[in-house]
């Protein structure tokens, strides 16, 4: 059913946007994308605008997306929209959100201003808050809802496991492995974490028996691989029965479904935060149901409708 709101999409994004704007009951309106020989960009989307849109764009591969979303919703206000909401699954630089060296940049403190700069309202999943407590604090002044992909990754690992026990790989995970443990009556711990730089991690297991267990690993991001690979080792080491990976971001960057299946993983869970061959739930009902949630949403959409 069609209705007065666009949800407005990359072709890349097409089958996740259809299924999002078939559940929200939104109107999908394709994004033209052409990319010229020096790579600059050229977009183009209907004339035509109700006053509230919804931009669909999972920030994986970050840097040529937010070109994007700057001309998207630049010319989206020239032609007269008054709303945008931003959904992006996955939110990209929100793990960089302390200056660890004089002069290194904030990088969540500058994309969240930007972001604040450009939308009315943002939906993610899971973003990666580790000194802030909300996502309010990366996106001054702007509506912002966090969904998790952990209640749906524990429900997945409800069907393949009877009694497993849920690891988070560092203290920031122990959110979402409760969350996800907690609705099943999952035994679970955290791991201690040191990071030595981008391909290399250390874990420390937590003091609880592992002999003759299944284990799952759930964290919010997989990017390297190295921190699912080294937990994995340590965990088989100590007697795991069998070690499988659930995740809400499948960022897998090069190599890294190799390393950690080299280390000893047998399954690897995603959502479909970010398209990606293991994604095995997808994240577009939650989604949709918060769309329809929204007060602020259900408002402009009768607005949207009075519009000539
Ligand atoms: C950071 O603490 C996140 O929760 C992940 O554990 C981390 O981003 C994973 O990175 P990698 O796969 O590169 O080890």
């Amino acid at each position: 059913m069609s209705s007065d709101v666009f949800l407005l999409y990359f072709e890349d994004e097409a089958e996740f946007a259809l299924r999002l704007a078939d559940e929200a009951k939104l109107t999908p309106q394709l994004i033209h994308r052409h990319r010229f020989p020096d790579n600059e960009l050229k977009l183009r989307f209907p004339p035509k605008l109700p006053s509230h849109v919804v931009l669909l764009r999972s920030l994986v591969d970050p840097n040529e997306k937010l070109i994007e979303l700057l001309l998207v919703v630049s010319t989206a206000r020239q032609l007269g929209v008054e709303h945008v909401t931003l959904i992006a699954p996955y939110l990209a630089y929100m793990r960089q959100d302390i200056a660890f060296e004089p002069g290194e940049v904030v990088s969540q403190r500058v994309i969240g201003a930007f972001l604040a700069s450009l939308f009315d309202a943002v939906i993610t999943v899971d973003p990666h808050l580790h000194r802030i407590a909300t996502l309010d604090e990366a996106i001054p002044g702007t509506t912002t809802v966090v969904l998790s992909g952990a209640p749906l990754l524990g429900d997945l690992v409800a069907k393949h496991h009877a009694d497993p026990i849920l690891i988070g790989p560092d203290r920031e995970s122990s959110q979402w492995v409760a969350l996800a443990a907690q609705r099943h009556g999952f035994d679970y711990a955290v791991c201690e974490k040191v990071r030595h730089g981008d391909q290399s991690v250390d874990i420390e297991l937590p003091s609880i028996s592992f002999y003759g267990r299944a284990i799952v690993i759930l964290d919010d991001i997989v990017s390297s691989g190295r921190t699912i690979a080294c937990a994995a080792q340590r965990l088989i080491a100590a007697g795991a029965v069998s070690v499988d990976v659930a995740v809400t971001h499948a960022l897998f960057a090069h190599d890294a479904l190799n390393v950690i299946t080299s280390a000893g993983v047998s399954s690897t869970w995603s959502t479909d935060c970010i398209s990606h061959p293991t994604n095995a739930v997808s994240i577009s009902p939650l989604i949709a149901a918060e769309l329809n949630k929204l007060d602020g949403f259900m408002n402009l959409r009768a607005v949207a409708k009075k519009s000539p």
